[in-house]
């Protein structure tokens, strides 16, 4: 394998990102060769290889295009993805016919062209090509493509992670997770679960009032058995949209977790969960970062002083260079204006992280007290209390949805579905 190495401080712009609402779900464990024609395509296809949601496949790089694809096929078995890059000089469709010869059963080929015409895209259809990608491509055009063979259109919606971490412990990351968690399944109606990552310690069963007698802990510890009936009786249910994988919160015994610990939990989670909320305990280990990284979105939660500052631009700097093609993560600050405390003002923050926080949640020890001692949501205590617009927000910018799908009767309701169902 070639190696194209990525400028390290080359900046993606916002337009070569996913937009908000974009979901693409990471490929399988699959072989992806890739023969290319030009170094920039090599070069955003190897920096798709290293994207997060590629991290399972194995992905091979040759130059040399559809000729050195006919020729490495000859006698070697073709891998699950072949991606080809024509670059219009050469017979792209012939060479496709004679690859046709070669191609194992199942073998899916994307091809990477630069000529913008529908006669030949009917042309590629006709002789099975899964996708064709319009040059100049960037990393995430490749990520895209491939994870879009293996994603059935019915499960895009399905399986979006968000982790939710402190700067520091005790700023509030839980009860915001757990709130924002809260939002996400009342406000925008997305069936959202909460897994609860901080075994000994964890609140949310606390936060939620709810004490199952197995949670996370029964998954984690037993990975083979793993499977969707198995977590689904796992989750115990806290409202209409809303479910809870609990942790156990016992000392009996202790969670030292290999780096891929999770890994069959969450798979599992994203394959029938449209959206899944983990509640990340502060610490630095193999799992949570890898928990983190993995993740579609990321919420950092910070208290206004230094140590809080300087945690989070480690943790962005570290995110955002570990994930490429994806957003950066998002920011809120919490427990804002403590009597007498000293604080760094939210500009200042804002200034240093390069990035604006979505909120700025004032500290408020009463509401947030009884809330955490009555096993309450902020909302089911206060309607009105101003921090439940925040957690609406974060919940919006979270999952890329802007409105509220809360149903809205009319009149002319029924005779609207009554039109819609002809
Ligand atoms: N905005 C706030 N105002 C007052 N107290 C808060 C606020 N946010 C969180 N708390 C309280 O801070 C404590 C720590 O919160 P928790 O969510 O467990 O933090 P973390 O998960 O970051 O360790 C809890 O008692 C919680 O009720
Ligand atoms: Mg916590």
């Amino acid at each position: 394998m070639i190696s194209y190495a990525r400028q390290p401080q080359e900046e993606q712009t916002e337009a070569s990102l996913p937009p908000a609402e974009e979901h693409i779900a990471p490929a399988p464990r699959v072989s992806v060769q890739a023969f290319c024609e030009t170094v920039e395509t090599a070069a955003a296809v190897q920096s798709a290889g290293e994207d997060r949601r590629l991290g399972k496949a194995h992905l091979k790089i040759q130059m040399g295009g559809m000729a050195a694809a006919v020729e490495a096929y000859r006698s070697a078995p073709t891998p699950n993805v072949i991606v080809l890059e024509s670059d219009g000089r050469n017979d792209l469709l012939g060479g496709l016919d004679h690859l046709a010869t070669v191609c194992d059963a199942g073998t899916r080929v994307v091809v990477i062209g630069r000529i913008n015409d529908v006669m030949l895209y009917r042309e590629l259809v006709r002789r099975g090509v899964s996708d064709y990608v319009l040059a100049p491509v960037g990393a995430i055009d490749v990520v895209r493509s491939i994870c879009n063979l293996f994603s059935a259109p019915e499960a895009k919606a399905v399986g979006r992670i968000i982790a939710v971490v402190g700067a520091k412990g005790g700023v509030g990351a839980s009860t915001i997770s757990h709130n924002v968690a809260w939002a996400i399944a009342r406000d925008l109606a997305m069936d959202a679960v909460v897994a609860d990552l901080d075994l000994a310690f964890g609140t949310a069963g606390l936060d939620y009032n709810q004490d199952p007698p197995q949670g996370i802990a029964d998954a984690v510890f037993s990975p083979d058995r793993v499977d969707t009936a198995f977590i689904d009786r796992l989750l115990s249910k806290c409202t209409d949209h809303l479910s809870l994988l609990a942790a156990p919160a016992t000392l009996d015994r202790v969670y030292d977790f290999g780096v891929d610990a999770f890994d069959a939990v969450f798979d599992t989670l994203r394959s029938t969960m449209p959206c899944i909320v983990l509640d990340v305990p502060h610490q630095w280990s193999g799992w949570t970062k890898r928990a983190l990284i993995g993740a579609d979105d990321i919420l950092i939660v910070a208290a206004p002083d230094l140590a809080n500052l300087r945690n989070t631009k480690n943790l962005f700097d570290l995110l955002k260079a570990a994930r490429p093609n994806d957003r950066p993560p998002l920011y809120c600050l919490n427990q804002v204006g403590v009597p007498k405390r000293p604080e760094i003002a939210a500009a200042e923050f804002a200034k240093a992280i390069e990035s604006q926080p979505v909120v700025s949640i004032p500290f408020e020890p009463q509401i947030f007290g009884s809330a955490a001692n009555n096993g309450q949501m902020i909302a089911e205590i206060s309607a009105n209390h101003k921090s439940i617009e925040m957690f609406l927000q974060i919940a919006q910018r979270l999952t890329g949805r802007s409105e509220t799908k809360k149903q809205k009767s009319s009149l002319l309701s029924p005779l609207i579905e009554k039109l819609r169902g002809k």
